[in-house]
């Protein structure tokens, strides 16, 4: 199968850190189907041997297991080539449908790793120049909008020109193999469904921690804020795989029907629910793996009286059959303790106990990273003495260990699976919006509200509101188990 694909923003950060470096693996795998073309657009003037050099030189940056050597690049620069553009000129389109006609590859996957507020302008450009007849599809990065009104116009402006079939909504927590594995997890294996409900769960914690700050990107984050930036895309995404019923098919549909249903389920905030419900914080300066670091107030281009979050942890439910009454916790923030992303499903004690307490029950947890695997806590008796507390085991299963040659990067699988024209782990316009609609009373209410922003020590596990949140149901967070 031929396919062309093309970055719009292919001198852009995101084109050079993350989908340069994973269709390199893709080539490096043998995954890359043969007889592909890598085609960047940009507005600036050079040649492919220029781009080419200019990729070359980026690697350098990329972790070193995935950089290549100089015969690998080689042959990989082969299929990348370069195209400047002036995004607002029709005449560039034209000339872009040209060079894929020429060809008449098989797909053309349109990738727009530019700023969103430019995906309106250049879905129309692309539809007016006739880019989006049944071979195209195009690929669409977040942030989707800003808000439930941006969203529906990025939305609208996409759909007037192609087919949901044809909108690739990256999340790129859905590439992550761990996702994938949660799927597998629930609805290949008999072993776990009949506990996955309410009877058998006392709480669910999601747990996206980042030990990073905002680095460089001071700017964009001080617009978004992590509730925009991880809770209603990443944070929600999980939620949905973790809590949804099994879909009739592996088809995108059936499975992300099942995704919005959960969505629909959640329980809504009010601006009274919000200020119980929910916490913010923002990381003031403190010490990250044993360096002292600036608080958010003192990064680069971020307002000193800013009052964006950088933290956020809420309870929510979900109201169903299935979930009533059991507490899903969400939590994120950037410089926390570890990066460490997590779900654990917290299982309940026993009805009645005739050991002596070992503390916590049952729990699974699915680790997301660093580490991708499954952990399965267990009571177990040690051999001690009769009388004696039990002590917890935990079967481990690592899937880099059980799989060291197949696992593949999240963007590396999303970008393949767009090449393939599956959907499955793309994000559909209805969940997207239905997202929005969700988180939309917290920001209207931290805007009405303006008070109660919290500050954490880098390098802590967030504000001490947050461990309250959890301890208010009687429960606590696993870090604090
Ligand atoms: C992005 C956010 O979507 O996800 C970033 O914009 C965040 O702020 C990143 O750092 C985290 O991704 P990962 O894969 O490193 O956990």
């Amino acid at each position: 199968m031929s396919f062309d694909l093309v970055f719009f923003g292919g001198t852009g950060d995101l084109t050079w850190r993350k989908l340069m470096p994973a269709l390199f693996q893709a080539f490096r795998h043998g995954k890359l189907p043969a007889g592909g073309r890598i085609l960047a657009v940009a507005r600036d003037e050079r040649t492919d041997e220029e781009y080419r050099q200019f990729i070359r030189e980026r690697f350098s940056e990329v972790d070193s297991s995935k950089r290549p050597s100089d015969e690998e690049f080689d042959q990989f620069a082969a299929l990348l080539h370069y195209r400047r553009m002036d995004l607002s000129q029709p005449t560039d389109y034209a000339g872009l449908k040209q060079w894929l006609d020429d060809r008449g590859a098989d797909t053309a996957v349109l990738y727009l790793a530019t700023s969103p507020h430019l995906f309106p302008a250049i879905c129309e450009q692309l539809g007016a120049a006739g880019l989006n007849h049944d071979k195209v599809r195009v690929v669409l990065e977040k942030p989707l909008g800003h808000d439930l009104a941006s969203a529906k116009e990025i939305n609208r402006v996409v759909r007037s020109v192609f087919t949901e079939q044809q909108a690739f909504r990256i999340d790129h927590y859905l590439g992550k193999p761990s996702v994938q594995n949660l799927m597998a997890l629930r609805f290949a294996n008999a072993l776990f469904e009949p506990l996955w409900r309410r009877e058998s769960i006392a709480n669910i914690q999601i747990t996206l921690a980042e030990s990073l700050g905002v680095g460089t990107r001071g700017d964009f984050y001080d617009r978004t804020g992590a509730l925009r930036d991880m809770i209603q895309n990443h944070a929600l995404q999980l939620l949905t795989m973790i809590a949804m019923e099994p879909p009739s098919t592996n088809d995108a549909d059936a499975i992300r029907d099942e995704k919005l249903k959960v969505l629909k389920s959640l329980k809504p905030f009010t601006a009274e629910s919000v200020t119980r419900d929910v916490v913010r914080g923002q990381y003031r300066a403190g010490n990250v793996d044993g360096k002292s670091v600036p608080g958010y107030l003192e990064e680069v281009k971020v307002p000193a009286d800013s009052r964006c979050e950088t933290f956020v942890a809420l309870r929510t439910e979900v109201q169903n059959w299935r979930w009533a009454g059991v507490p899903f916790y969400l939590r994120t923030g950037k410089r926390l303790g570890a990066r460490d992303a997590q779900i654990v499903v917290n299982f309940r004690p026993v009805p009645h106990p005739i050991f002596p307490s070992a503390g916590h029950a049952n729990k699974l947890v699915i680790k997301l990273q660093p580490e991708d695997g499954l952990e399965l806590h267990l009571l177990a008796a040690k051999g001690a003495g009769q009388g004696d507390a039990l002590s917890p085991v935990r079967l481990d299963l690592d899937f880099d260990k059980a799989f060291p040659t197949d696992r593949v990067g999240a963007y590396e699988r999303l970008l393949l699976d767009a090449i393939a024209g599956r959907l499955n782990l793309f994000v559909r316009s209805d969940e997207q919006e239905q997202a929005w609609r969700w988180v939309e009373p917290i920001l209207d209410a931290w805007e009405n509200s303006g008070s109660d922003l919290k500050t954490y020590a880098a390098g802590s596990w967030g504000p001490a509101a947050a461990s309250a949140l959890v301890a208010r149901d009687g429960n606590a967070w696993a870090e604090e188990q």
